[in-house]
């Protein structure tokens, strides 16, 4: 049972004390040895959730070509490509495939591949095997290093929601820490609101003066400024999409999916997917503390119609057949769609062309 190997493993690493902050709580069930992400082939109509990419082969094409764009306008040189938490690897194959008659661009890349997860690894080498790439050319690592002195192009679509965040509220002027207390030896796991008084994370939550409700993941935050600091020292953009916010909505996001439907955050632990909005806002404050340019930021369907995919679309319809054409249709509308993925979703592109 991951649950009783997951808590025993948190009162372990607390020397027995219960009560702990939802970040670490969702670092032991994402992360640690029992982790959702150690275990699970979590991506896919079977698995909890649908990713942009796995929902249309016209994501990955315009995000190819967006590369290959800036490729040719700022590098045209030998690059590393970067995919954070590439999934089933569906993307890497299309965007692969989008410029296959671009030979420079292809001899000109590095391909990493930064993945925890080690049965997706495996799914992601047969899928690319199968798209006939010779896997042997694209290195695994599990976590973002610099690899050489070449200049980057990074990509992550739905990577950073993946971070663990602390969550505060304000009552009364007070500031309060939504955390979990665990009863190992009761099976009892339940939250609990808790007064903050360490003075640094006080400090932190003054520079967010006008909110009551706030989630902040250090973690998230560390790992973004790493990837910024790295694109400054040597060169070339980062795309960020996911489901995020610029202005906090005043009020918690994380959330947590078992087989494609909203669950509580306590139940089925390390069994479910556990992810919460990304702070876009925190995301470009950090790439302009590192002197990278805001190339671009808008929701994901202004995104995709401003780089051609409704274009794209009326091309490869007129050669589908009918059923071929419904399954385009259907993808295209609801990754563009105003109420949906089109809006919840942001794209943030940060660069530096030396
Ligand atoms: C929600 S899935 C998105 C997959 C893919 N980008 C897509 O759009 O289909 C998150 C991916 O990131 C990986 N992942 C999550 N956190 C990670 C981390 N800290 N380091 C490396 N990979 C991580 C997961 O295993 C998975 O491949």
């Amino acid at each position: 049972m991951y649950k009783e190997k997951i808590l025993k493993e948190i009162i372990k690493k607390k020397f027995k004390s219960k009560i702990i902050s939802i970040e670490e709580f969702t670092e032991a069930c994402l992360y640690g040895k029992f982790g959702y992400y150690n275990h699970s082939n979590v991506i896919g109509k079977k698995g909890d959730f649908i990713t942009s990419p796995e929902i249309s082969q016209l994501f990955g094409d315009i995000i190819g070509l967006f590369i290959l764009y800036h490729w040719k306008i700022n590098l045209k040189k030998k690059f590393n490509f970067y995919e954070l938490g590439p999934g089933k690897g569906t993307l890497l194959i299309d965007l692969l495939n989008i410029t296959k008659r671009f030979n420079d661009f292809q001899k000109s890349m590095n391909i990493y591949l930064i993945e925890k997860n080690i049965k997706l690894i495996e799914v992601q080498k047969s899928n690319i095997l199968s798209f006939n790439y010779n896997p042997n050319k694209i290195s695994w690592l599990k976590n973002f290093s610099k690899k050489n002195q070449y200049p980057n192009i990074i990509f992550a679509n739905e990577f950073f929601d993946c971070f663990p965040v602390r969550q505060f509220f304000k009552k009364n002027q007070t500031w309060y820490e939504k955390m979990i207390e665990i009863k190992y030896n009761e099976s009892s796991i339940k939250f609990k609101d808790v007064i903050i008084n360490d003075k640094k994370t006080l400090k932190q939550l003054d520079q967010y003066k006008n909110s009551e409700v706030l989630e902040i993941s250090n973690s998230r935050d560390k790992y973004f400024n790493r990837i910024c600091k790295h694109i400054f020292k040597f060169g070339g953009m980062i795309i960020v999409i996911d489901y995020g916010y610029k202005n906090h909505p005043g009020h918690f996001t994380l959330q947590s999916v078992y087989n494609n439907k909203k669950s509580n955050l306590l139940d089925n632990i390390g069994k479910q997917d556990i992810s919460s909005l990304v702070d876009f806002n925190k995301l470009i404050d950090l790439g302009k503390k590192n002197y990278l340019k805001v190339e671009y930021f808008s929701s994901q369907r202004e995104f995709l119609l401003n780089n051609g995919i409704k274009e794209r679309e009326d091309k490869i319809l007129k050669v589908a057949n009918n059923k071929q054409r419904i399954l385009i249709q259907k993808g295209v509308k609801r990754i563009t769609d105003k109420r949906d993925m089109g809006n919840l979703f942001k794209v943030l592109v940060l660069s530096k062309w030396n």
